[in-house]
């Protein structure tokens, strides 16, 4: 349990029940960190973590690369920095690196985007999100995402003061039930939050299920925020941008990042996409979040994001390789494993092991066999934990002899339990 103690001193901790938390707290409820007294739960990343160490385990709960992005952004960024931009960069972000994001959604996708008007650089696409969803929702309105669904969505929703409502995704290929999305849909429903492809899913969402939210969208007056951040770590299937879709640009308001494309997570350079009314609203929130961040790196990642497809191709090649090698030490440790369709996360099913609590199987984990993973009921609300509670998720956006490493090690799993 963390401790907060000036908070009791004056008195800002409210309890739980009362209905009327503070922001902190509606944001540590929504991303499922408030203890039932009003203070700050476990977190469950740096538990696992500090587990981790302790038995000189391999991380694989945490989802990100241990190795460094291309020469030719680091080096830009460092020339950058040399000579001397360092100071704020524009609101909107820096002019080449809203026309590179523009070129790049008319290359890979054909969407043609005014740099000037429907472009917005974020810190991070979590700060884009944030500022949607702070942007559109508030007291009385619900946003829905699916479910599981990534952390941060869950605090900025109970930040807003807005209901979360959920729709989950269905094994074995976790595309969303699209009966029970049709039935959460309400005239409440402000925003649809679509994260594909899906962290921890690692599913692509067909045509017919983002073709479904555009629908419902349309009918219910609702705003679809979309989370792109995997959007060139997509394996078998293409990703299809939710705004291509006919109907779609109007209401949807387009987010993504140089983290994952480029290996560059500590960069927290992202971007939002979208109409100017859309982006202009977002851009109003986003200014006193930020205001602007990263002046060395928006050029650097502008670069990038003009790299040949050759670039393109071989992170995903190397990605699905990697996955695969993975995949080979979690059948022999027993798991049942979805194999992803992009992202760097798989997730498996502990259920043919005998094991149907993935939480405690993710805290024996390291000791058991020197690999960390993390419980997938984390990144949902009750019920849904409840029907993921034997489901855990491995990254493998690690070395190649890292994930060998741990895929011996856990092939020993079946043998220890
Ligand atoms: C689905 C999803 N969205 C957003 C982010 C964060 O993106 P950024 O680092 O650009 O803020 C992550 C990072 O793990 C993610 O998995």
């Amino acid at each position: 349990m963390w401790r907060f103690d000036i908070l009791d001193d004056m008195e800002l901790k409210r309890p739980a029940d009362t209905g009327q938390l503070s922001g902190w707290q509606r944001t540590a409820q929504g991303a499922n960190l408030l203890s039932p007294e009003g203070g700050l739960g476990t977190v469950i990343f740096e538990e696992i973590t500090a587990l981790a160490a302790q038995h000189g385990a391999i991380n694989l709960g945490q989802g990100y690369p241990d190795e460094d992005g291309p020469d030719l952004l680091l080096n830009s960024a460092r020339e950058n920095i040399a000579s001397g931009m360092n100071q704020y960069a524009p609101g909107r972000g820096m002019p080449q690196l809203r026309e590179a994001i523009a070129a790049h959604q008319s290359r890979f996708y054909g969407l043609p985007i005014d740099p000037e008007r429907e472009v917005t650089v974020s810190t991070g696409a979590t700060e884009a999100i944030a500022a949607s969803i702070l942007a559109f929702a508030g007291p009385g309105d619900e946003v829905l995402t699916f479910e599981p669904f990534y952390d941060s969505y869950g605090a900025i929703i109970g930040l807003s003061g807005a209901r979360h409502t959920t729709v989950p995704l269905v094994a074995p290929d976790f595309q969303p039930d699209l009966d029970a999305l049709e039935s959460a849909m309400s005239d409440r429903t402000r925003v649809i939050v679509v994260n594909n492809p899906h962290n921890p899913m690692g599913t692509v969402f067909s045509r017919e299920s983002l073709e479904r939210v555009v629908e419902l969208a349309e009918r219910f007056g609702a705003i679809i925020v979309t989370d792109e951040v995997y959007e060139h770590l997509t394996f078998e299937q293409q990703h299809i941008p939710l705004a291509t879709l006919p109907g779609a640009w109007e209401r949807t308001v387009s987010i993504s990042s140089a983290g994952k494309t480029f290996s560059v997570t500590g960069w927290k350079v992202g971007w939002l996409t979208g109409p100017q009314v859309l982006v202009d609203a977002v851009r109003s929130v986003k200014s006193f979040l930020s205001y602007s961040s990263g002046t060395p790196f928006q050029p650097a990642v502008a670069l990038g994001l003009g790299m040949d497809d050759e670039f393109y191709h071989s992170i995903a090649d190397s990605l699905r390789h990697k996955r695969d090698v993975l995949a080979v030490g979690l059948r022999a440790a027993g798991f049942e494993v979805y194999t992803p369709q992009a992202t760097y996360f798989t997730v498996v099913d502990a259920e043919p092991l005998g094991i149907t609590d993935a939480t405690a199987l993710a805290r024996r984990l390291p000791e058991l066999v020197g690999v960390a993973a993390i419980p997938i009921p984390v990144f949902c609300h009750e019920d849904g934990a409840r029907r993921t509670r034997s489901l855990l998720r491995f990254a493998f956006c690690k070395k190649e002899e890292v994930l060998t490493d741990a895929a011996q090690r856990l092939a020993t799993l079946r043998d220890r339990i």
